[in-house]
């Protein structure tokens, strides 16, 4: 019945009204007046999109319903379709339940948790009235100098390719039978997913973000593409296309890749979506012969185009390319097609409007349960004392005075990373609901177990004076996204440094490193007792305590290399000259203490 309402639908509508489903808006810049005049496809609030101030669940639900009043009074009434990025959580809204990012879901070798969690994101999702999330990433991420390196779940393409049960969680399992190719969802508490990005955004030289991937056709296949093969038959809705290049030519203009290979050999029926402006991009600089780049972006398969620099000029220069016989018509079917064929699957058409069945969802306890079991999960024991008989994990409980100290120990925005609230995330804790890696710790220990607290520790005589049983040092990277994050030297920034140094001097300590990727952690390993990579755990980081003082084991793996320098990048496993400090696998593993 849906092919006959999309017939049917496709058959009156004009031209211009098609092309004004294939262009998503950023809802700052639009009016619902705008939606309704052009017959606007999509509106999304994406990373660099400014969330709503202080907004509850319904105040969005509200939102959102007021713009698709506007599509809804459009000619044909076409509802919109409304993304967000939710990467880790719905990570644009304040109380939301913030994950682990896939750094840490990939350590966690858990597929199962995994879908556990897009299911919990999609409700958190719904409970905002939005349908749509830009999630997951399945880059395989081949450099950790690239900015984007926490967004993919590991090196290991078996690794992404067994995270995308992500979606099950987040679009529902397809019943069997399903097509392949054909996109799922499967109620309205589920979401339309989006594998991204396509192809090969990973793999960029030297992990410059956006840059090209230089790589011959069966490493493209057997490295970057199985998530994709892998999203497609758990029935993705949608795919991104990547900003970066294929041996020099930008992906949201390959043609090759996009439509024979995406649409065609691959069987994919959902729809192609381009980055943010990324149409723009395709000729440089952006935006310096427009005519070219939109010719060359829909001709190479591109279906709905994120925020182009200027919608009014998007829709004229398309209308005229194809009025003028440079793109054909059955090229904007394709698109349209593809766009009603996911809007159908979401139940758009017979509930456009979003209720408040979900609103309680939003930051629910058994969210945070859950990302609190995965931050425990995902925590990777990389040393745990200089040989075997003196392992200084799980902690005393019953310790007399201990110290937590580092830029990181009591940091919400830090522990939660980029794309949380805001594009590059926050720092301090007034933003969102949450736990930090100090509360978590406080409550764990016995009542009468001094928890000395300091951000940062100049000198040694501080903590020698102190008489402390052992500290815990808890450093690493400020957030950031994107291009922003690419970091090309990857040190511990100061004063993390100093602060093992002072402190692991002087007396026994375990270091907890919160970052988006492997740093260089090898000229103080000899000092630490016990290192801990935390990744980025997001807000429930009791599990930190949780594994820590052993209330529950150790047992992550690391999803990445650790490397000793960063002149041996790109190094991953499998490569000839393989000379990790700590391999892909690694993690020691601990016994829960029993009470
Ligand atoms: O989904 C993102 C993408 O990953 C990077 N550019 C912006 C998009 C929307 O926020």
């Amino acid at each position: 019945p849906a092919f006959r309402r999309i017939n049917d639908l496709m058959s009156r509508m004009t031209l211009e009204e098609k092309i004004g489903q294939m262009t998503q808006l950023d809802r700052v810049y639009t009016t619902p007046e705008i939606l309704k005049n052009y017959s606007i496809g999509s509106l999304l609030s994406g990373g660099g999109s400014v969330p709503l101030p202080n907004a509850t669940p319904k105040d969005w639900v509200d939102m959102i319903n007021n713009f698709q009043k506007g599509s809804l009074s459009s000619r044909l009434g076409i509802p919109m379709v409304y993304g967000i990025d939710a990467v880790h959580g719905h990570n644009n809204v304040y109380k939301a339940t913030i994950f682990p990012h896939n750094i840490a879901l990939g350590s966690t070798r858990d597929p199962e948790l995994v879908r556990r969690i897009g299911a919990a994101t999609a409700l958190e999702v719904r409970a905002t009235g939005i349908q749509y999330a830009f999630a997951p990433c399945i880059a395989v991420c081949r450099d950790p100098r690239w900015g984007r390196c926490y967004e993919s779940y590991s090196e290991d393409p078996q690794i992404v390719k067994e995270m995308t049960e992500i979606i099950k969680g987040l679009q529902g399992e397809i019943p069997p039978g399903g097509r392949k190719g054909v996109p799922y969802v499967g109620g309205p508490d589920k979401v339309a997913a989006c594998a991204k990005h396509f192809v090969g955004d990973g793999g960029t030289t030297k992990g410059i973000n956006e840059n090209n991937t230089v790589t011959d056709w069966h490493r493209l296949m057997s490295i970057h593409m199985p998530g994709y093969d892998a999203s497609i038959i758990k029935g993705v809705s949608t795919v991104m296309v990547s900003y970066s290049s294929y041996n020099g030519l930008k992906m949201h203009a390959n043609r090759n890749l996009v439509t024979d290979f995406l649409k065609g050999r691959m069987r994919f029926r959902g729809f192609v979506i381009s980055d943010w402006q990324g149409i723009d991009k395709i000729t440089t600089p952006a935006h310096a012969n427009y005519t070219l780049s939109v010719l060359d972006g829909i001709s190479a398969g591109i279906d709905m185009i994120m925020v182009p620099d200027n919608h009014t000029e998007f829709i004229d220069t398309l209308t005229y390319l194809v009025k003028n016989n440079y793109i054909p018509v059955s090229r904007i079917d394709d698109a349209v097609r593809r766009i009603l064929r996911v809007k159908f699957t979401l139940g758009l058409f017979e509930k456009p409007y979003a209720d408040y069945t979900y609103i309680d969802q939003l930051g629910s306890q058994a969210h945070r349960d859950l990302a609190r079991e995965a931050v425990r999960k995902s925590l990777v024991l990389l040393k745990n004392g200089n040989n075997a008989d003196e392992p200084l994990i799980p902690l005393s409980k019953k310790a007399r005075k201990i110290l937590v100290t580092g830029t990181h120990a009591h940091n919400l925005g830090y522990q939660c990373g980029g794309w949380t609230i805001a594009w590059q995330g926050l720092s301090g804790n007034n933003h969102t609901a949450g736990t930090t890696i100090l509360n978590g710790i406080t409550a764990a220990v016995d009542h009468g177990t001094e928890v000395v607290y300091k951000e940062s520790v100049d000198g040694s005589d501080f903590v020698t004076d102190n008489n402390f049983d052992y500290a815990i040092v808890v450093v690493g990277e400020p957030p950031y996204a994107e291009t922003a994050g690419d970091n090309a030297n990857l040190t511990i920034p100061e004063p993390g440094p100093s602060t093992i140094t002072n402190v692991c001097s002087s007396v026994k300590c375990a270091v907890v490193i919160v970052s988006g990727r492997p740093l260089v952690v090898e000229p103080y390993l000899s000092s630490i007792d016990a290192l801990v990579a935390a990744w980025l755990p997001g807000t429930e980081s009791q599990g930190v305590a949780d594994v820590l003082f052993g209330d529950y084991g150790f047992t992550g793996k690391t999803s990445r290399t650790w490397f000793k320098t960063v002149e041996q990048l790109p190094m991953n496993y499998g490569d000839e000259h393989y000379d990790p400090l700590f391999p892909l696998g690694h993690g020691l593993t601990t016994e829960p203490v029993q009470c």
